[in-house]
């Protein structure tokens, strides 16, 4: 036998551990050149059928794996045939199994001892309070930075984890039951892929929904750089895709995707969390473009209005007149102007055929930003009462809505009864 090698009766013992049913986690660390490598695997419940999760550490960086039964044992060979110092750690329902290979090759073997413990599979609808927690999401917020190496969310992530979660509790109240055939999403302003990737896990494991495809649009290289990462690190490369560009100016192409033969590009939901200004007038006129049924939108920063009433703050012959002292004070300038470019979109949507509710979709003490336009396509269009009331209170403050102008030629058809 090799210097570094497993004796044959250990590989056995090893093997037959991990494939049997009283598998729990095996993790094996390696140490070369200062550097550390661990890779784990653990037996997991995917869409009922049991499945492994590989976790590969390499100098800090995750990356995480579902295999198959076969995928399984042949990496185990991998981590049995490894050479150099290294510790393994394998347990099990009878008990726990410790190698230590010493740099000059010698193996160590320790056992516990004997143990009766129940293994559970982690189910992945196990816990059905937190959309997060009603799968398996510990691979991830790790891979996403929510979450540390341990798995517990960061401080510093709470927020986010927080909205990620009530988003997707919005988004199963609001998404039929009865999975669709083929389902696609798009997430305006992705970001680093909090929500696209955790969108993924909820449609296909919680929801069970068996085609999905999710594309982030981010105008910014550098996020979707690091988003395609982690979704790489996740084995979701293929699934969930990102795209840098404008939402202006996607046009449904993706880069490395079949064209799909002309058609002219569709989505079923269209998702922005917090995209910035303007951006979400933008993701609610494609989800209109894009036929989508269902449209999800949680505001950010809104600036378009109160450039156009900030001037007006100190003019009196404006029909705000009677709101000069309010717009002065620039802190309820920016409130007011909140309520009423939310107001505009909600209203421009229902012109359009949306069911609007506009809610709350997460703790007005975790954050003020804290409002949605959850929409459904659902009601006829052009309905006069809805149409007079957006005119009345357009021209009432004598603004421009972006997302009017951004939708002038849809919207016109209703507009012009009322000229
Ligand atoms: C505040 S971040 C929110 C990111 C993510 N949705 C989240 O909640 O973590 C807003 C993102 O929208 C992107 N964005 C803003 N305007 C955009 C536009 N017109 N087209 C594409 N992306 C845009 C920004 O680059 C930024 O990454």
């Amino acid at each position: 036998m090799e210097r570094f090698e497993l004796a044959g009766e250990l590989q056995e013992e090893i093997r037959a551990c991990v494939m049997g049913e009283g598998f729990m986690k095996l993790v094996q660390s390696v140490r070369r050149n200062g550097k550390q490598f661990k890779i784990s695997l653990r037996p997991v419940e995917i869409g009922g059928e049991r499945k492994f999760q590989a976790e590969m550490t390499d100098n800090g960086q995750v990356q995480v794996k579902n295999l198959d039964a076969a995928a399984a044992a042949e990496g185990l060979e991998e981590i049995i045939a490894q050479r150099g110092a290294r510790d393994l750690h394998l347990m099990g329902a009878t008990g726990d199994l410790h190698i230590r290979v010493t740099k000059k090759g010698r193996v160590l073997v320790s056992r516990s001892a004997a143990m009766n413990r129940t293994v559970e599979l982690r189910p992945h609808d196990r816990v059905k309070r937190l959309p997060l927690a009603s799968f398996d999401s510990a691979m991830l917020l790790k891979a996403v930075g929510i979450a540390d190496g341990e798995g517990r969310v960061r401080a510093s992530m709470r927020g986010k984890y927080d909205q990620v979660n009530e988003f997707l509790k919005v988004v199963g109240e609001t998404l039929p039951h009865e999975p669709p055939e083929r389902f696609t999403v798009v997430d305006c302003g992705c970001g680093k892929a909090y929500l696209t990737l955790s969108l993924w896990y909820y449609l296909t494991e919680t929801l069970k929904y068996p085609k999905v495809r999710i594309i982030g649009i981010d105008r910014r290289g550098d996020v979707v750089a690091a988003a395609r990462k982690m979704a790489e690190r996740l084995d979701l490369g293929d699934k969930v895709v990102f795209v840098e560009a404008d939402l202006t100016d996607f046009d449904g192409c993706i880069p490395g995707a079949d064209a799909a033969g002309g058609a002219p590009f569709s989505a079923d939901l269209v998702v922005s969390l917090y995209a910035c200004d303007t951006a979400t007038d933008e993701a609610l006129a494609r989800g209109v473009e894009w036929k989508a049924r269902y449209i999800l939108s949680a505001p950010c920063c809104q600036h378009e209005l109160q450039k156009e009433l900030a001037g007006r703050s100190g003019r009196v012959n404006l029909p705000s007149a009677p709101f000069a002292g309010l717009l002065r004070q620039s802190i309820l300038r920016e409130r007011l102007c909140d309520i009423l470019t939310d107001s505009f979109r909600a209203l421009i949507m229902r012109i359009l055929g949306f069911k609007v509710q506009v809610i709350e979709f997460v703790s007005s003490e975790a954050t003020a930003r804290n409002i949605m336009l959850k929409c459904e396509y659902a009601v006829k269009p052009g309905q006069r009462g809805t149409v007079s009331e957006y005119l009345e209170l357009r021209d009432f403050w004598q603004v421009s809505p972006w997302l009017e102008k951004r939708l002038d030629r849809m919207l016109a058809k209703y507009f012009s009864r009322f000229e």
